[in-house]
């Protein structure tokens, strides 16, 4: 089915340079860039983002790294788009994910996890609509679309 995800390329993926090897991975699967922007977060945007964490141990730490530099707001679409991001991504925790996930190839910090993806349907539909405006999507085609079907 084809679905839509939220991505963001936190503020670690950003400052080491990986903005492009993460684009590169989701596009080379087949998968579909239509929302792309830059900034850095307000913490009031970061506690929209992050509510379901609030009042958990890592949780301040956590506003405090998220709003600590600029960040990368995308979405994606493809077929089973959601689930197929969060795999790439890897584990949460870089030091449990797998080699050949972003987060295993260029992490070793559980806070520190370069990347964010939606996990699941109504997280995608929230998070898309917390960043971008339905009228920032953009509808376009791919080449060949049919085979990646
Ligand atoms: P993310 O997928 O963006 O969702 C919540 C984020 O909180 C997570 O990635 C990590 O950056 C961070 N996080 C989750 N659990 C922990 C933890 N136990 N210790 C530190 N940071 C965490």
């Amino acid at each position: 089915m084809i679905e839509r995800t939220f991505v963001m390329i936190k503020p670690d993926g950003v400052g080491r340079g990986l903005v492009g090897e993460c684009i590169r991975r989701f596009e080379r699967r087949g998968l579909k860039l239509i929302g792309l922007k830059m900034q850095r977060l307000t913490e009031s945007k970061a506690a929209l983002h992050y509510k379901e964490h609030a009042g958990k141990a890592f949780y301040d730490a956590l506003i405090a790294f998220i709003t600590s530099g600029p960040t990368v707001q995308m979405v994606w679409e493809g077929n089973d788009a959601i689930k197929q991001v969060r795999e790439m991504n890897g584990a949460t925790n870089c030091l449990e994910a797998a080699v050949g996930t972003i987060r295993g190839d260029f992490g070793l910090s559980h806070q520190k996890n370069l990347i964010h993806a939606s996990d699941g349907p109504e997280t995608a539909v929230r998070e898309i609509a917390l960043y971008f405006d339905e009228s920032e999507l953009v509808d376009y085609e791919l080449l060949c679309p049919e085979w990646l079907q």
